[in-house]
């Protein structure tokens, strides 16, 4: 909760600008924050010259420019980040995972209600893997087998025959090796929230990406499950397992290890189609 230091406070207004929902009021010359309207964001905190707000009772730092990455650092580590597939044994420490999963916070998620869910324990991964497998091989048998839906497939709905195609050799794989998962990872993070609160999905995956990122500054691998997360949303047995109620829904998924392989070059040739000012019936195309 958002607290306020009157005795610090010397009504600049500047919390009462900044804020976006318009919670924050000075009547004659106090300040107060309706909490009902917070959305719990902390701009107020981060903008007062003064600190004469904070989270809790605890006091705000001030940033150390110092610390920032020239851009050509963040550069770097931007184009470094893959999406890890092949794990170490090695385990990853608690402290380690716990301020890795904490980074959440810092993505722009708002009050959300999010929590995150650190999953190390083995049997736990091991459920995930066989969850996954059993949904592979599924998929596999009554879909991919009989050749009736190919066919029918290429009949009427021609477009997403290469994304039908493309997940062939990836299901037969995993079946050959019965894993549903490439190697184990030492620990899963999920990002969990409410089920009908809008916008859920968006936030946790801007959260999900804060830790992604710094785990790769502490050498660990992460690889997004969100395409593999509808099969453990969808296993409310599961879901119970893992402690959600029967509100909650899994947003987010990372996987997470020591990288068993290590990738040695920057793509450089490959770009994004970046357009500009792209008007309703006008062409897009870029010359
Ligand atoms: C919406 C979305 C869902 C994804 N789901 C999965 C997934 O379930 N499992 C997985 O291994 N990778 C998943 N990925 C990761 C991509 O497959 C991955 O980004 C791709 O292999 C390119 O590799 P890179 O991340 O190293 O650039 C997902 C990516 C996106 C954007």
């Amino acid at each position: 909760m958002i607290k306020i230091d009157s005795n610090k406070c010397d009504s600049c207004g500047l919390c009462i600008r900044i804020c976006h929902e318009s919670c924050i009021k000075s009547i004659e010359g106090i300040l107060s924050i309706d909490s009902k309207y917070c959305s719990t964001c902390t701009q107020c905190i981060a903008v007062c010259p003064k600190q004469a707000l904070n989270w809790d009772g605890i006091k705000p730092e001030e940033f150390d420019k110092s610390l920032y990455p020239e851009s050509t650092q963040l550069a770097e580590l931007l184009r470094e980040r893959r999406t890890i597939r092949d794990f170490t044994k090695q385990l990853i420490d608690k402290s380690l995972l716990e301020e890795i999963a904490g980074y959440a916070i810092y993505a722009p998620t708002h009050d959300f209600k999010l929590r995150v869910l650190i999953l190390d324990d083995e049997n736990i991964i091991n459920r995930i893997d066989d969850l996954i497998l059993k949904f592979s091989t599924n998929l596999y048998n009554r879909v991919y087998k009989p050749k009736i839906i190919y066919f029918l497939l290429k009949l009427f709905t021609p477009a997403y025959e290469s994304e039908f195609l493309k997940a062939k050799p990836k299901l037969e794989n995993a079946i050959k090796r019965k894993r549903g998962l490439k190697t184990k990872p030492a620990a899963v993070i999920m990002i969990i929230g409410n089920k009908k609160m809008p916008l859920s999905l968006e936030s946790a995956q801007y959260a999900l990406y804060n830790i992604d990122l710094y785990a790769q500054t502490k050498g660990i691998g992460c690889r997004n499950l969100v395409g593999n997360q509808l099969i453990l949303n969808g296993n409310k047995q599961f879901k119970k397992s893992i402690g959600l109620t029967h509100y909650e829904k899994i947003y987010g998924t990372l996987a997470l290890g020591y990288p068993a392989v290590r990738f040695k070059n920057k793509v450089t040739g490959k770009r994004i189609n970046i357009q500009w000012n792209a008007m309703e019936n006008e062409t897009n195309e870029i010359v």
